[in-house]
């Protein structure tokens, strides 16, 4: 046992000290902590289910759109597919966890532009707001709540960029906030500078808005574990309280070749210069976090 166990240490030493001299890159793959993330035996989403969106707060149309065509996107019908890789191929990944895609309908938006309970929400304010917005879409329904940039919500920045929950009476809930004027380094990352650690240039934002194109990474990796770990109790690796999920277990990997500070190599735009790595409906492009597949125990990324 000992013996095999320093022959193996002896032989990952070996090959991390080859990568080094071969490239740097490699030796930050190898050396990626072995990811697992375990099954919990709770109940995990599967089939059809209608989203309800809730923008609170002032958006632009075209900011809505960024949005509702990323949910579109999820579950496209076959005819309109964009080929991989796409925002489609990218959410098959959660059907590796349950052996059953999930089918996402996006119901009439909704919008509360008169900020009805202020702009300072707690979680229990954005919880009740996701309740309202899924009543009456019955109990395979997901509310998904994104607040504007110059509304503050209890731990946003400070600890979070946005949660996922339960819902009573509904499937659950997503929040995400739009961190452009608070919080985008944090929030916001790879399209603005990080405030602190490893430094790389920030990648032009494939749609054009720091803040949006950031909720659609938050937004990515929170669906994914609304799906794979809905209540708690699904697939995780970590403490209940503070679980890596299916993509925030892959935090900061959007292409192959990422290591801390530099999120990996992605595709661009040869006219806009815009990063990304997944097609959309309606032309759009995305760029979309790594998820941990189950069935290679990695963290998958797209290119
Ligand atoms: C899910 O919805 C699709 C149409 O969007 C339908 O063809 C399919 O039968 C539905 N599946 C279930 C299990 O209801
Ligand atoms: C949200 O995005 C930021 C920036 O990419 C990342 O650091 C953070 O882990 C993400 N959080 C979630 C819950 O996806």
């Amino acid at each position: 046992m000992a013996t095999s166990a320093c022959l193996l240490l002896l032989c990952f030493l070996l090959l991390s000290s080859y990568s080094s001299a071969a490239s740097p890159r490699k030796l930050a793959l190898v050396q990626q902590p072995h990811l697992v993330l375990k099954y919990h035996n709770g109940q995990l989403l599967r089939g059809n289910y209608t989203l309800t969106l809730l923008f609170y707060g002032r958006f632009s149309s075209v900011q809505r759109s960024i949005i509702a065509d990323f949910i579109r996107s999820l579950s496209p019908s076959a005819a309109a597919s964009p080929p991989p890789p796409s925002v489609a191929s990218w959410w098959l990944t959660t059907a590796r966890y349950a052996g059953a895609a999930v089918h996402l309908s996006l119901a009439p938006q909704l919008l509360d532009e008169s900020y009805s309970v202020g702009r300072l929400l707690s979680s229990s304010d954005v919880a009740a707001l996701a309740g309202k917005a899924a009543a009456g879409s019955g109990p395979r329904a997901i509310a998904v709540v994104v607040t504007a940039a110059d509304v503050a919500v209890e731990g946003f920045c400070s600890s979070r960029c946005g949660t996922h929950g339960k819902l009573a009476g509904a499937t659950g809930f997503v929040w995400v906030g739009d961190s452009a004027s608070q919080c985008p380094g944090q929030c916001a990352w790879p399209f603005h500078q990080p405030p602190y650690g490893p430094q790389t240039a920030p990648l032009v934002a494939p749609n054009g808005d720091v803040g949006l194109d950031g909720v659609v990474i938050n937004l990515s990796a929170l669906l994914a574990g609304a799906a794979t770990n809905p209540g708690g109790d699904g697939y995780f690796q970590g403490p209940a309280e503070a679980p890596l999920e299916a993509v925030t277990a892959c935090t900061g990997v959007f292409g192959s070749g990422a290591y801390p500070g530099n999120p990996g190599n992605v595709l661009v735009d040869r006219a806009s210069g815009a990063s990304y790595n997944a097609r959309g409906l309606a032309g759009r492009k995305y760029l979309l976090p790594a998820m941990w597949d189950p069935e290679t125990s990695q963290c998958s990324t797209l290119v």
